[in-house]
């Protein structure tokens, strides 16, 4: 089987998490007698330096002969914003592919490893219970492409809006995802909205309803945002699949990753109707630590993984991944974001070095 692979490493971190990330790949290919061709591609600031824009045709181009796309993070430091070559370079480059590629369903597992625990912010007896959290975000809607959008007006009067709309076919979508990906699961929809106030999230909450009643083996309860961004930190064992519009669930996915530990382990999949792919890790490009080598390299290497799943129909390739991954941070090696007692700092190569043999090593 061969796969051709689009590779956009980025800006900051995403260049060196990447390289770990196609380490794994290649282990992939030997163990599981794939084929993959990586093309690699420009986005973001990089893309800019040579291109004066942030998603070039040629990547485009690039990315619509792939089987799928590969992300790394693109966008420079907050005090560069105002450069040209920085300005927008996220809006422009990545919400540009999501729109391009119509993929709407954004998949964010959030799952804490019991190594981890005592890395995570939650309280001790909270962090214990553990939790496994998907995220399920509608990536081309909402308030992020809502139009009309902009500003009109001067002085005192100048005033800046965006729309929040939702069809009832966004919504019924992304709920069949989540619903479907429950069945797979705990069996359980959290729906997130905030409809005590918003006329869009009072239709959100129906047509949820709606669809529910297709699945009578799973349960549905819907939650305000504010509420859930509170049980997050109070007892995030209760959830199993969350069920989010984009604006929240960008803020509650943010939210979901950091209580794991830390924003470096949290993947995630973008996908389209027919199961063509984005994936990419959640946490940004870390201009402040980029090009140190300390970076984790764990969201990209489990983003990478998500593709072999979700794109390419390889679950063992994903559970081998997941498995190295578990064994590696069990053995007690961590890097700078993840650091704990008693367990042995090591840089994103070593990471991703030791993820990639466990590959091999490994029986099963
Ligand atoms: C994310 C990011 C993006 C978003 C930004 C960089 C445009 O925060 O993927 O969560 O808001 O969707
Ligand atoms: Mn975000």
């Amino acid at each position: 089987m061969k796969k051709i692979i689009a590779v956009l490493p980025g800006d900051g971190i995403g260049p060196e998490v990447m390289a770990e990330a196609l380490k794994v790949l290649d282990r992939i290919q030997e163990k599981y007698a794939a084929a993959f061709e990586y093309e690699h591609a420009l986005a973001g600031g990089a893309a800019w330096d040579k291109h004066g824009e942030h998603l070039p045709q040629e990547t485009l181009d690039i990315c619509r002969r792939s089987d799928a796309i590969l992300f790394g993070s693109v966008g420079g430091a907050v005090r560069d914003q105002h450069q040209a070559k920085w300005a927008r370079a996220e809006v422009n480059s990545l919400l540009g592919l999501r729109k391009t590629f119509g993929l709407y369903a954004n998949l964010r597992p959030a799952k804490l490893y019991p190594a981890l625990a005592s890395a995570s912010p939650l309280r001790a007896d909270t962090a214990k219970k553990g939790f496994d959290i998907l995220v399920v975000r509608e990536l081309t809607g909402g308030i992020y492409f809502g139009e009309p959008k902009g500003r009109r007006g001067e002085a005192e009067s100048e005033s800046a809006f965006d729309t929040m709309i939702y069809s009832r076919a966004e919504i019924k979508r992304i709920a069949h995802i989540a619903f479907q990906a429950a069945r797979t699961r705990r069996k359980k929809v959290t729906s997130i909205d905030k409809a005590n106030v918003l006329t869009t999230m009072v239709f959100w909450r129906e047509v949820v309803e709606e669809v529910a009643k297709e699945y009578p083996d799973v349960t549905c309860e819907p939650m305000y945002v504010d509420n859930a961004a509170q049980q997050l930190t109070l007892r995030p064992s209760q959830f199993d699949v969350m069920l989010c519009g984009n604006m929240f669930g960008d803020i509650l996915s943010d939210e979901a990753a950091a209580i794991t530990g830390s924003l470096g382990m949290l993947p995630s999949a973008s996908l389209t109707e027919n199961g063509f792919g984005m994936f990419e890790p959640g946490g940004g490009s870390a201009p402040d630590i980029a090009g140190k080598g300390i970076a984790n390299p764990i969201a990209q290497i489990m983003s990478a993984a998500m593709m072999l799943k979700y794109s390419f129909g390889m679950n063992d390739a994903y559970d081998a991944v997941a498995r190295s991954v578990e064994t590696v941070l069990d053995a007690g090696y961590r890097t700078a974001d993840i650091r704990q007692m008693g367990c042995k700092t090591v840089g994103t190569e070593e990471m991703g070095s030791r993820i990639a043999d466990r590959i091999i090593s490994q029986t099963g």
